[in-house]
This record gives C-alpha cells, sequence and structure tokens, in this order.
C-alpha cells in the first residue's frame, strides 16, 4: 500500500490509485482469513477507507467537496461489495478461480493388512507348512453343531462358560471354532489335518479385554493311533515357530465336553523370558490356547469310530496372541478401524 491517506498531498488521483489497489486485494480474497484481514484494512473503523473520509478535513477546502464526494463514494463501493460478496453465501468462489494444476497432490494412503489377518496368516502358514488343510464353516450355527454335537447336551453347565447369542430356540451365533471340527469330520475320512480360522461371538459385557466377537483357530487332527505326545509335540513346535525358538509350554489340565483329557496350554513369556513381567502378571507364562484328546462321543457323532481312530483338537484365541504379540491394551481398538492404530502395523 503505497497511499497514506493522512497525506496533506492526497488527491483525486491517489484515491484512484487506492481503488486499483484495493480491487486487486479485493479480488484475490481466497477464504474467509482473507476477507477478514480485507474488512480489517479497509473498511474497519480504523481502515483507510474510513480514515479517507476524516481526512478530507486536511484537504484543502477548494478540492475538499470533489475529494469528499470521491472518497465516501469508494467507502460505499467497497462496502457493498464486500456485503455482497460471494464468501456470504458460503461460496468461496476465488477458490477455485485460484485452483492451481501444478500443485503436487494429496498423498495417497497405503494400506496394509490388519493386525487380527497379519497374525491369522502367521498362525495359518506354520500349520499349512506341517501339512494341514484351511476349512470354514458358518457363522450362524445351529445348536446341534455348537453345543450338541460336542457333547454339550441342553443344560449342560459347560454351556455357561460361553454367553450365547441366540437367534432362534435352534439358532445362535457360534460362541467358538468348534463346530466346524463336526463339519470337516462329517464331510471327509480319517486321516483328517485341518485348522479353521473364524469369526465367534459371545454375549460378553464389552470392556478392554472382552468384546461381543472375536477370532480363533481351531486345530484338528484324527487318524489312527494319534496321541497326547502328537498333541504336544504339534504345539510345542507351533509355539518355538510362531514366538521363539527356545520357547517352552506348560500343559495344564483344564475341562472342555468335546475333549477328554482337556488342557490348557501356556507359553512362556517372550518378553521376560520366563523371569516374569507386567506382561506376564510376573508368573513368566502366557495363557494362549485349548486343546484336548478329542471325546469319543464328538468322533461317534460324526460317524467317525473311536475304536480305530482318534484325534487331538484345540482352539487358539487370535485376538489374545495379538493383544500380547504386540502390547496392546484394549481389545476395542482392533474394532474400530481407526487409521491412526491400524497404520502401526
Ligand atoms: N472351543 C474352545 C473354546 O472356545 C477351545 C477348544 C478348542 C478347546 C478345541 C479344546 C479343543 O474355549
Amino acid at each position: 500500500m503505497t497511499s497514506d491517506p493522512k497525506s496533506p498531498s492526497l488527491s483525486l488521483d491517489d484515491l484512484d490509485r487506492l481503488r486499483n489497489e484495493a480491487e486487486s486485494e479485493f479480488s484475490s480474497i481466497k477464504n474467509d482469513a482473507d476477507a477478514e484481514t480485507f474488512r480489517i484494512k479497509y473498511l474497519g473503523k480504523k481502515g483507510i477507507l474510513r480514515e479517507l473520509v476524516k481526512a478530507v478535513r486536511d484537504i484543502p477546502a477548494e478540492s475538499r467537496p470533489a475529494f469528499g464526494s470521491k472518497a465516501n463514494e469508494l467507502r460505499v463501493h467497497f462496502e457493498t461489495r464486500f456485503e455482497e460478496a460471494p464468501w456470504k453465501a458460503g461460496a468461496i468462489e476465488a477458490e477455485s478461480a485460484s485452483f492451481d494444476p501444478g500443485l503436487p497432490g494429496f498423498p495417497i494412503l497405503q494400506g496394509s493388512l490388519h493386525p487380527l489377518t497379519q497374525i491369522r496368516n502367521q498362525i495359518r502358514d506354520i500349520f499349512l507348512s506341517m501339512g494341514f488343510t484351511v476349512s470354514y464353516g458358518p457363522e450362524i450355527e445351529t445348536d446341534y453343531y455348537n453345543f450338541e454335537a460336542l457333547n454339550t447336551p441342553k443344560h449342560h453347565p459347560a454351556r455357561d462358560m460361553q454367553d450365547t447369542f441366540y437367534i432362534t430356540e435352534n439358532h445362535l451365533l457360534r460362541t467358538h471354532t468348534s463346530p466346524v471340527q463336526i463339519r470337516v469330520m462329517e464331510s471327509m475320512k480319517p486321516p483328517i489335518r485341518s485348522i479353521m480360522p473364524g469369526r465367534v461371538y459371545r454375549n460378553e459385557e464389552i470392556s478392554s479385554r472382552s468384546y461381543c466377537l472375536f477370532h480363533q483357530i481351531e486345530g484338528l487332527y484324527v487318524d489312527e493311533n494319534v496321541s497326547f505326545a502328537d498333541l504336544k509335540g504339534t504345539l510345542l513346535a507351533f509355539s518355538r515357530r510362531f514366538f521363539d525358538e527356545k520357547t517352552k509350554i506348560k500343559i495344564r489340565p483344564s475341562f472342555f465336553p468335546f475333549t477328554e483329557p482337556s488342557v490348557e496350554i501356556d507359553v512362556e513369556c517372550f518378553l521376560c523370558k520366563g523371569s516374569g513381567c507386567s506382561l506376564c502378571k510376573h508368573s513368566g507364562w502366557l495363557e494362549v490356547l485349548g486343546a484336548g484328546m478329542v471325546h469319543p462321543n464328538v468322533l461317534r457323532n460324526c460317524g467317525v469310530d473311536p475304536e480305530i481312530y482318534s484325534g487331538f483338537a484345540f482352539g487358539i484365541g487370535i485376538e489374545r496372541i495379538a493383544l500380547l504379540k504386540y502390547g496392546i491394551e484394549d481389545i476395542r481398538l482392533f474394532y474400530e478401524n481407526d487409521v491412526r492404530f491400524l497404520k502401526q502395523f
């Protein structure tokens, strides 16, 4: 801004120059902030156009009327234009007029596999390399597959271990991937070696530790002479490939209606290597899966003769492993799809 409205030498030419300058600044307004800057500079209480009208007093008497009316006209002109300006209607035309095709584009975010998918794939690949196949079953199951065929008749107290979402009296959201064992055994003859990944649902209170849905990988091995030693060897080999090649496992007795004997398997804490830390609650061990020898009743329900065949089964919680492996404190983060969380994996 070169014109100084307070200068005693102000002339009509100065007003023309001022008009041109204001005009060019007005037309380069691109957003609300520019508009506000313009308003303060020209139209505000101390703005140039207001000061100009006051400056009339300092003009020599003979040119005062002409200068005064021109200065006034200038102020009214810009006040009107400002009032009618396009940004008042919310559409800033200047914005599109200023589009610069030479500017670099917005960066394109590269996606990645969800952490649960990554863990599932790692577990799956280890079992594939041991000769297991992959099988799938439906998420809406019948009471028969989810419970009955798994040696859990109605009113069996073990049904309380899994709070179930019922859809009808007979249909439910599967509470575990074990019903896929039944479907696999019904559809193929031993030897069977298969893993069954999938989503499961439980009507549990939602908290940082539990959610109404989660993921499991079921495993099933049925053949002649499958023993508990095979179960132990397979899961030890898996743990050593997945966690650490020196990982130890601990087998504790447990109960599931569809396996006998039933066990729960803890792996040595991979963070502190067994010496005790906050991850393993200072026990040195992490609980990672349930397993056992397939109950003879379950084999019988699927037309597999328990006098000839035996088998083992196990179920791994994918969220549980992911929480441990990545040190995540809240299971709900897996389902919120917040990019700030997801892009860390
Ligand atoms: N289905 C069991 C659960 O969800 C886990 C399991 C699978 C246990 C296979 C034994 C054998 O808790």
